[in-house]
């Protein structure tokens, strides 16, 4: 079959991690008979530098007509002190939100070689790491109405965190149903005890759990899942929480089973057009060196073979690539540990596409 890819590179690291993940995608092709398009888009912080915005109306349109769009990260330091509706994170919100992409799946899996790389005591990390965290990803805080004003000659700020029935319904439903597929248990994250959204979040979440009686329900305030991660993280399946939460908790999630770099994520909507990409962001501080770890950006690939183009084999097969690399004892500096084979982006790249063989 043929597929188009919008292809966003982005800054800092993007463009590495974008042009170690091509060939994977390639390779699959070649093995499994499909062919990619790819199509470059600007946008971030590179797009402010050539063109004077984040992103432009064109290249919205290029990656809506896509059947998927493949994001490295956008964003640093040189855009810092660029007002907040002109930084190039305002690219990430613009595709989420103008794309409809309201559900992100941030799996985060504790590869059996990588439990050196495990910062928990080794007893937790022997009971093993296998959840997803599902973060609502185009209301709540990130877009709500935001501003300054002057209260008694003083400076305020505010942020606002809205939620309708409609947002929380459509991706409790998505959260019930991947459960579904998994262990069945599904935890809704919110902090009831104290924000009216959160009230609303979970008197939704209570309605829908009637409809899913084979799927175990509960709900934990946030800081308590915090906390949770790192003290028993094996008690988790399937979380769903809001937009800022899922941001936050997702991160946690990442190191607690090696790395940030390992972690992908799939962006989609009501149709099978998503958008994929890395947890990280654009590590300004290793850009240009040729160290960074693809595999976050590798393994969102093969949640786009997965969830846009339905290959359920092609996605597997890159994901057993990757953890028969990881298992022959290759890795990136951020998992390295004793007796590591040390390899850089663009070879990590090359041992993924050697290993990806059809299932
Ligand atoms: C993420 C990132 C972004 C977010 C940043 C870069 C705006 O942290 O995808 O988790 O907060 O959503
Ligand atoms: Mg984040």
């Amino acid at each position: 079959m043929d597929f188009k890819i919008a292809l966003i590179k982005g800054d800092g690291i993007g463009p590495e991690i974008i042009d170690a993940t091509v060939p994977v995608l390639e390779k699959v092709g070649k093995v499994y008979n499909h062919k990619f398009y790819f199509q470059e888009v600007l946008a971030g912080g590179c797009s402010i530098d050539k063109i004077g915005v984040p992103i432009t109306d064109e290249a919205l349109d290029v990656c809506r007509k896509s059947d998927a769009v493949m994001l490295g990260a956008v964003g640093g330091p040189k855009w810092d002190n660029l007002p907040g509706d002109k930084r190039p994170e305002v690219a990430l919100f613009r595709l989420r939100g103008g794309l409809g992409l309201f559900t992100n799946i941030r799996p985060a899996i504790l590869y059996d070689a990588l439990r050196d790389a495990c910062p928990l005591k080794p007893e937790l990390a022997d009971k093993g790491i296998d959840l997803v965290i599902i973060r609502e990803l185009t209301g709540g805080i990130y877009f709500g109405e935001r501003g300054r004003y002057i209260k008694d000659n003083v400076e305020v700020a505010y942020d606002t965190m809205p939620y309708s029935v409609h947002e929380i319904e459509r991706i409790g439903r998505v959260a019930f149903e991947i459960a579904r597929k998994r262990r069945k248990k599904l935890c809704s994250v919110d902090k009831a005890n104290v924000l009216e959204t959160s009230r609303l979040w979970r008197q939704v979440m209570h309605r829908l759990k009637e409809e899913y009686p084979d799927v175990e329900y509960s709900d934990m305030l946030v800081d308590n899942a915090a906390m949770q991660l790192v003290r028993a993280p094996y008690q988790f399946d399937v979380i769903v929480t809001e937009n800022m939460f899922g941001d936050i908790l997702s991160d946690e999630a990442s190191i607690i089973t090696g790395s940030i770099g390992m972690l992908p994520s799939a962006s989609i909507g009501s149709t099978s057009f998503g958008m994929y990409e890395p947890i990280h962001g654009s590590a300004p501080d290793i850009a240009g060196r040729g160290i960074a770890n693809p595999l976050a950006t590798i393994l969102s690939a093969a949640m786009m073979l997965r969830y846009s183009f339905n290959l359920e084999a092609e996605a597997q097969a890159v994901e057993r690539a990757v953890a028969d690399v990881l298992d022959n004892g290759y890795r990136t500096g951020d998992i390295k540990c004793e007796n590591s084979i040390v390899v850089g982006t663009k070879e990590m790249s090359r041992l993924v596409c050697e290993n990806i063989k059809k299932l």
